[in-house]
Parts: C-alpha cells; structure tokens; sequence
C-alpha cells in the first residue's frame, strides 16, 4: 500500500532499528505509529488490538519474541515471552503458529546467537506474508475475471470485517484480488460489511480502499442478505482467522450470516486463506476457541464530533447486560472455495490436503 504516495507496511523497522506499527486504534481518523519498546509493548498491541488480523498478529508476535531475546536471550526469557505473546488473543491461530516456528529455531541456537537471529526470521515471516497474499491476490483475480460481469460491468463484491492490508504485513487476504483487479482496470465495487461491534470495515476497509481509490460503499451488517437477494453482489471475499484442516472457517462475527444468505442467492463465497492460518491439528469448527472481548465494545462507540473531536458514546440502557462473541464459525459446505497461495481448493479435508500435502502428512 501507499500513503502518501510512499510505499508502507504495517509494522517495519524504522531507521534506527526500532520496530514500529500504525496504531488501528485511531483509524480512519488518525494516522498514528507508534514504536514497540519492548515484548511487553508487543504484547500489550496484539491485546488492546493496536494491531489485528490474524497474519499480522502473527507478525507482531514474532518481533516481539524478537524485542525478547535483544534484551534478555536466556531459555527462561524465551520461553516467558511465548506464553506471553499466546495469552494475548485466543482465535488467530497465526500467533501460535508464529510463536512455535521463532520459539523452535531460537530454541536450538546458542542464546548469543538469538536475537539477530530472531530479527531476520521476523523479517522474513513478514516477508512471507506478502508472497502469500500476492499469490492470493493472483489466484483471486482469475475468479473476479471469470465473473460475467467482468465482461462491461463493474464486479461487485462483499467483504466482510478487515481482511486488508491494515490485517496483514501488506495487500491483505481478501483485499488483494481487489487491489489487483482495480489496479488492472477491471472495475470493481465493495461493499464495505461495517463490521460492528469494532467497526474493523467501517474503520478500516474503507479507509485503505479509499487510500487505494476503489469504489465503496459501506453498509450495516445487517444489509448484506438483501443486496444479495437484489442481485447486487457478485462475489463474496472474506479472511479468515483459524480454518480448520476439514475446511470450516472461523472469521469475525457476523461471518456466518453472510455465507448463510450468499448461499441462499446462488452467490459465490470464497475465504482467503495464507496456509499458516490453517489448523492442521483440528477436523471440526467447533472445536475452535472464540474470543469473548470486553462488553464495552458492544455498549460504546466512537467516533469524530461536528468539532473534530474523538468522542466515546454509549449506545444501550446502562443496566443493560451486554455479550460479545468476536468470532463465529462458518461451516465447510457454505464455503464455495478457499484461495490460498497454491491456488484455490475445494473447502474439504482431501481439498486442503491435495494443495499441501507435506501438512496433511504430518496431521
Ligand atoms: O478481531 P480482528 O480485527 O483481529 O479480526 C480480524 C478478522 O476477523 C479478519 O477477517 C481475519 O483476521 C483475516 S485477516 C487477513
């Protein structure tokens, strides 16, 4: 992505060597960074969602067992900082599959050795997460091509939550065959799932395709069914934060309902999947755990004041009891494909395992 005309990841080492991250708590309306001191201040980003989506949850823990091991580099430190790093969001199975891959090969390096070590891997993990989402891009772009409306009319496709650049080290899971298609003058619409409680694509998903200069509109959850039924949506493109080795897909709240009513209409629904999201160790969604967040997400907004002030305001009754599920599991048989890296399979365990089949093998 760009800003300002500038290329731009997600989190990067500035030029003193510091890692430093854009704080997706003040978008759309402040564009904030802010530098990770230490693995503390890692972990504290992941928690208090500084940074989200499951690939760069991922990202931002590897720096962070990176940020552990320059300041104390001993097997007690090591082994502190990935429980740390793991208590801090349950879903994204990206953080565990990023904490074993630094914690296994620091593990086996004498700790003088550790903290570059840990550096490079963390550029490289980031690193791969572009490689992968730019091939998910490209195996997503045939899809948006194939689209009969491709053919002189604008595509228009559904995406849900931030599954964008702002969720992953850069071009993002679903955004991606986005990008590419705008980029190849295919025309493309999204709409834009607000994605309450946290508002991830009224905040987030907006504000990058606009950066980007895709067409979007921004509807309320609950406004996707009837698009659907009305013809307006061609496509559905979704991220994904745990799939499991049969093919059911857990995602942000809200996800389900989408498939559900794409389903209904005869609509495609296609999740963008980097293999590391996938839990080779799990057959059944259920079986995914569901993070519970704090209830003030449901209770409160915020938002900019006529003043241009940003102001918290509470929506419910004060007494009201409030819940908030942040994930839901969408079953394998609503899914009509998954894009990964090495092309798109069928949402099936023989589907996962034809594409990775090393994987697979391993289960
Ligand atoms: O709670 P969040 O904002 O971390 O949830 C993000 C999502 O659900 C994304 O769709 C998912 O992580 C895929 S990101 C490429």
């Amino acid at each position: 992505m760009k800003i300002d005309g500038r290329p731009h990841r997600t989190i990067w080492r500035d030029g003193d060597g510091r890692v430093a991250i854009i704080d997706q708590t003040r978008l759309p309306h402040r564009f904030e960074t802010v530098v990770l001191e230490d693995v503390a201040a890692a972990a504290h980003a992941i928690a208090a969602m500084l940074v989200r989506g499951a690939p760069l949850i991922g990202a931002t823990a590897a720096y962070g067992m990176a940020l552990a091991m320059r300041d104390d580099p001993s097997d007690a430190a090591l082994a502190a900082a990935r429980a740390r790093l793991m208590a801090t969001r349950p879903t994204a199975v990206n953080l565990r599959w990023a904490l074993d891959d630094m914690t296994q090969r620091l593990a086996a390096l004498a700790p003088d050795r550790r903290a570059p070590a840990a550096f490079a891997r963390a550029a490289a993990v980031c690193d791969e997460d572009v490689a992968i989402n730019t091939a998910i891009g490209e195996h997503g772009l045939a899809l948006v091509r194939q689209a009969p409306e491709a053919r002189g009319d604008t595509v228009n496709i559904l995406t849900h939550c931030n599954a964008g650049w702002l969720a992953t080290v850069d071009m993002g899971t679903a955004t991606a065959p986005i990008y590419l298609a705008h980029d190849a003058g295919i025309p493309v619409h999204v709409w834009v799932d607000e994605t309450r409680p946290r508002n991830q694509g009224a905040a987030l998903t907006a504000w990058e395709l606009g950066r980007h200069g895709v067409p979007h509109t921004v509807i309320v959850d609950n406004a996707g069914g009837h698009l659907m039924q009305h013809g307006r949506v061609d496509l559905c493109f979704v991220g994904t934060d745990r799939t499991t080795a049969t093919g059911d897909v857990c995602n942000k709240i809200g996800t389900y309902l989408k498939a559900l009513a794409a389903h209904d209409n005869g609509v495609p629904f296609y999740v963008c999947l980097p293999s590391p999201t996938i839990d080779w160790s799990l057959r059944d969604g259920a079986d995914i755990p569901i993070e519970e967040r704090a209830g003030e997400e449901v209770s409160h907004v915020t938002g900019l004041t006529e003043d241009g002030e940003l102001a918290r305001v509470l929506l419910p009754p004060q007494a009201s009891p409030v819940a908030n599920p942040a994930f839901d599991v969408t079953p394998a048989r609503l899914v009509s494909g998954l894009i990964t890296e090495r092309g798109i399979a069928p949402a099936t365990a023989e589907g996962l395992a034809a594409l990775f089949p090393e994987h697979a093998r391993a289960a």
